[in-house]
């Protein structure tokens, strides 16, 4: 979190006053890690079918779009209240915090019988906890005065904003399922105790991208040959006293009761965190919800868990919900108007599956597995795919010619479409310091030999090594780097 703010990653939001907790703004670097997995995710979810779409929705919507998607009655937190300081906290946070295990989706008279027992008294002022309540976690508003004002809500995911939109955009799509629609865009919650910074957030990001597809087709994917043999990294529910993950293909995870159509979407979530976003895979899996734990909405529920030094272990970035047609239900039930449709004379309600990520927590993420300490320096490993930059470039020196050749080199690789940025204060190791510290995976540098020999070293975040290349030959050879080629592929 110091690096965080001292690099210009984010820091609270608000800055010049006092901040409200659970609010954060992007800075430069955070702003371009941020865009980049944005554009990343887009690319790589966009492209898994030709009828997959982006759209945009208002993040004000009316009550009654809540009332629908049960969100007004059942999205709602547990939280225990002290009796003499008024101080609330989540009840299952309170506990997991205590007791070191978790109890989500604990039933509230649960809570308070584990409270009393262990004698659980108010983080604050040590008051005593005797009742928990539950609280809605949307943010209401009144749109309009007067008369006239309208009750809405702050959206608490971007998903009911694709569900909204379903049956004019099937409509304008030619008819045509699966059909996919994605938003990246906010998501607020009244989360009562907001903390880890990008971890629990009342304003967020979300990337979701929900797959609207004829129930029947669920036991089946035409592609699911493609990914039989690929091995899934699970933690079923009956596993999680052992904590051990079970690397299984995909073609024997149908033993979890898991359907094609849900299993195919498994993979390609994690060949996405694996393949795009290089996570170690021991870092990892996914872990099975069941029961009350899981999102009121969903018949099948897995979180995507990464286990991140900074929170001291796995923590949940995402989720795979088979949220059945409860949704459009809800909406067609409360609107009054069609939801079905009607393909080659089979009417049916679309059921829904949703690939569901906090953008968020996954910058986070990035951030927590890219930081390493080693004895001379700091440095963000990010995978060069997710860095900031792409490449600083420097003249070794502000004279003689060195930094006119530089500044030319920046500007060329510029016009190539590389994302890069020129640097000429201070001696040439704090120059690097710093990019090290932002994650920008290579440095080049202009020398005195580069004015006779027209070249530039290129020097390796990870490293630290460096190799002598051509100028004319610098864009090539940046590019194979960054798409994974090794250093010293790339010159002497
Ligand atoms: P948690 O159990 O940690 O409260 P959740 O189960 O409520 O999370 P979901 O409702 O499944 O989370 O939301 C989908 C995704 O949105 C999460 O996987 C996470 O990446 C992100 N997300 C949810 N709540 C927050 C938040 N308060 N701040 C940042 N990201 C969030
Ligand atoms: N859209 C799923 C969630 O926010 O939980």
């Amino acid at each position: 979190m110091e690096l965080a703010k001292r690099r210009g990653f984010f820091w609270q939001a608000a800055p010049l006053h006092n901040p409200i907790a659970g609010f954060y703004d992007y800075a430069p670097m955070g702003s371009l890690v941020k865009r980049r997995f944005e554009s990343l995710w887009r690319n790589y979810f966009l492209s898994l079918d030709d009828n997959f779409y982006e759209i945009e929705a208002s993040v004000i919507m009316p009550e009654n779009v809540f009332k629908a998607s049960g969100h007004l009655a059942s999205f709602v937190d547990p939280i225990a209240k002290c009796k003499k300081c008024g101080h609330a906290e989540r009840a299952d946070h309170l506990l997991e915090d205590v007791l070191k295990e978790s109890f989500e989706g604990l039933a509230a008279s649960d809570m308070i019988a584990l409270i009393k027992k262990h004698g659980i008294k108010c983080q604050k002022c040590k008051g005593p906890l005797e009742e928990v309540g539950v609280l809605n976690m949307m943010f209401p508003l009144d749109v309009g005065t007067g008369k006239e004002a309208k009750k809405a809500y702050l959206t608490p995911e971007t998903a009911q904003g694709a569900y909204v939109n379903f049956a004019l955009a099937f409509d304008v799509m030619r008819r045509k399922l699966p059909l996919g629609l994605a938003i990246i865009g906010k998501a607020f919650r009244n989360e009562i105790s907001p903390r880890q910074g990008l971890i629990r957030m009342r304003e967020f990001t979300q990337a979701e991208l929900q797959i609207f597809f004829d129930p029947d087709a669920i036991t089946s994917h035409p592609k699911f040959k493609d990914i039989e043999g690929y091995q899934l990294r699970l933690l079923p529910a009956k596993s999680r006293d052992s904590g051990k993950v079970a690397v299984l293909p995909a073609g024997q995870a149908k033993e979890l009761g898991l359907p094609e159509f849900y299993l195919y979407h498994m993979a390609m979530v994690q060949k996405f965190y694996l393949e795009v976003l290089r996570l170690p895979e021991q870092r990892f899996r996914f872990r099975e919800l069941v029961g009350e734990e899981k999102a009121f909405y969903n018949k099948y529920h897995w979180d995507i868990e990464a286990n991140l030094d900074t929170l001291g272990g796995w923590k949940e970035i995402a989720g795979l919900h088979y949220r059945t047609d409860h949704d459009l239900q809800g909406h067609g039930q409360v609107s009054g108007q069609k939801v079905a449709v009607n393909i080659e004379g089979k009417e049916f309600v679309p059921h829904v599956l949703e690939i569901s990520m906090g953008v968020d927590r996954n910058v986070y993420g990035l951030l927590d597995l890219a930081y390493s300490e080693e004895p001379e320096r700091v440095v963000l490993k990010f995978p060069r795919a997710v860095a900031p930059f792409d490449a600083g470039i420097f003249p070794l020196v502000r004279k003689d010619g060195l930094d006119a050749k530089a500044r030319v080199i920046f500007d060329v690789l510029k016009q190539h479409g590389f994302r890069v940025f020129y640097d000429e204060s201070g001696s040439i190791g704090r120059r690097y310091r710093r990019i090290d510290e932002i994650g920008v995976p290579a440095g080049i540098t202009v020398d005195y030999d580069s004015m006779q020999q027209e070249d530039v070293t290129l020097r390796d975040r990870d490293s630290m090594q460096q190799v002598r290349i051509k100028i004319e030959q610098l864009p090539a050879k940046l590019r194979a780097f960054l798409q994974g080629a090794a250093m010293e592929a790339s010159g002497k």
